[in-house]
């Protein structure tokens, strides 16, 4: 885990700087999400990085907890609350498995861009599962680098990650396939309502999915 910190500690001010890579399939798995809330609604977003999704969905519930396993990721997007005015957000710097974004059940609990980076999926989806109210929604989106026909640049990109990781400048990354994923997380005691890929190459796998 301290690797894992040290990663994304030492990239935060570069990713807060980062452009979104494709604008159209971003706003509209954010329109989607936000359709799923409510005004009195309590959201746990898990990953939330610098928090700029966060700060965006923020305003459409009553409270939103972004947590994040970089103490400098949630650094900077507490600054960015605070100079965006954005008041209801309250900054965590956590692991997944930490007990402490267990204490009190979740309407919808968010990981977009976080699954495929868990070496431990499964025991983390069955935490998660424990975040969430009975009925809530957990919505994730995951990149699934084992899909069939990548052009050539992403399959190089695949081989260049255990080279990257064993000089510290590749996170842990699981490649996955979209049944993969939704198997782990109908496995997890989730019943999937909404599927779609935003981008499609390499699918980034936009998933809501209901606590049973
Ligand atoms: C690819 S970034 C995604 C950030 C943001 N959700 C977004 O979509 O822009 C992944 C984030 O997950 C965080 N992360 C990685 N492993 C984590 C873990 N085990 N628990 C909590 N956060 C983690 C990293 O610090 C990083 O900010």
């Amino acid at each position: 885990m301290a690797q894992a910190t040290a990663f994304w500690d030492g990239i935060a001010e570069r990713y807060a700087k980062s452009p979104i890579k494709d604008v159209q399939a971003y706003e509209y798995t954010l329109e989607r999400t936000r359709s799923y809330l409510s005004a009195d609604d309590s959201v746990l977003e898990l990953g939330a990085g610098t928090g700029s999704t966060a700060l965006q969905l923020a305003p459409s519930v009553a409270h939103y907890v972004a947590s994040d396993l970089s103490p400098k990721m949630t650094e900077i997007g507490r600054a960015k609350a605070r100079d965006q005015g954005v008041t209801n957000v309250e900054f965590i710097a956590a692991d997944v498995s930490d007990t402490q974004l267990a204490s009190a059940p979740y309407d919808t609990v968010l990981a977009l861009n976080l699954l495929h980076l868990l070496p431990d999926l499964s025991q983390d989806l069955k935490r998660i599962h424990q975040m969430i109210k009975p009925g809530g929604l957990f919505i994730s989106k995951s990149v699934c680098l084992n899909a069939k026909g990548l052009p050539l640049r992403l399959r190089i990109m695949k081989l260049a990650i255990p080279l990257m990781q064993m000089v510290g400048k590749a996170p842990y990354v699981r490649s996955l396939t979209t049944e993969d994923l939704e198997h782990e997380i109908s496995a997890a005691g989730f019943e999937i309502i909404e599927t779609g890929n935003y981008p499609a190459v390499p699918p980034s796998r936009y998933l809501v999915a209901r606590r049973v």
